[in-house]
């Protein structure tokens, strides 16, 4: 590759990485407070998108939804990334898991390596404001990370089940901030 087109893919991993605010054309604009409220049912699921959404400039203006949409994909698939490297840093060190643990983590290690793609797919499609197919990119990822919570609630105890859950948790939020776009 050449200098030159490094620049501009680095260029391209900084501004996605820091929700650089390029407006999408038709996407609604609110405050962070607004879509926070808007996209959470929950206090817990509130104080997640505030933590989401933590890095945007000037909270209190408007901002295209679409921003907020990037910071919490990008959010959750950073989660979704430390839940994997755990289950295999489990499946190579821990010496003591059962055959159940083992199977419910080599599940979740192929269904998670399904959600990162999904995941990924949705935050390039939200970094180009190409909202096709992309309620589904949402849809099989938040789906992919669920089948993986329900092999691990099977097992009778599991140091990952925590994290796990909260992947869920800020994949649905990610994809109810998503939904601000219309989709
Ligand atoms: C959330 O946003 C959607 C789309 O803009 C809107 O239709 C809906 O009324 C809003 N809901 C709340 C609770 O603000
Ligand atoms: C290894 O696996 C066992 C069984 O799940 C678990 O109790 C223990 O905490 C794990 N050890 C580490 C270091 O994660």
């Amino acid at each position: 590759m050449s200098l030159l087109g490094l620049l501009v893919v680095l260029a391209a991993a900084v501004s996605l990485v820091a929700g650089d605010g390029k407006p999408c054309p038709g996407a609604p604009s609110m405050t962070v407070e607004t879509a926070c409220r808007n996209a959470s049912g929950t206090q817990a699921m509130y104080d997640m998108c505030k933590d989401a959404l933590a890095g945007v400039p000037d909270p209190e203006s408007d901002h295209d939804v679409t921003v907020y949409a990037v910071d919490a994909e990008n959010a959750a698939l950073a989660s979704v990334r430390a839940t994997q490297d755990a289950a295999v840093r489990l499946l190579l060190y821990n010496s003591s898991l059962s055959g159940d643990e083992r199977g419910a983590y080599l599940f979740c290690e192929e269904v998670y390596t399904a959600a990162e793609h999904d995941m990924g797919v949705a935050a390039d499609k939200l970094g180009v404001c190409n909202l096709d197919g992309l309620a589904d990119d949402y849809v099989n990822g938040l789906l992919a990370v669920e089948s993986c919570r329900d092999r691990v609630l099977n097992l009778p105890a599991s140091p990952l089940y925590a994290m796990v859950l909260v992947d869920r948790n800020k994949a649905a939020l990610a994809f109810l901030l998503g939904k601000l776009l219309g989709i």
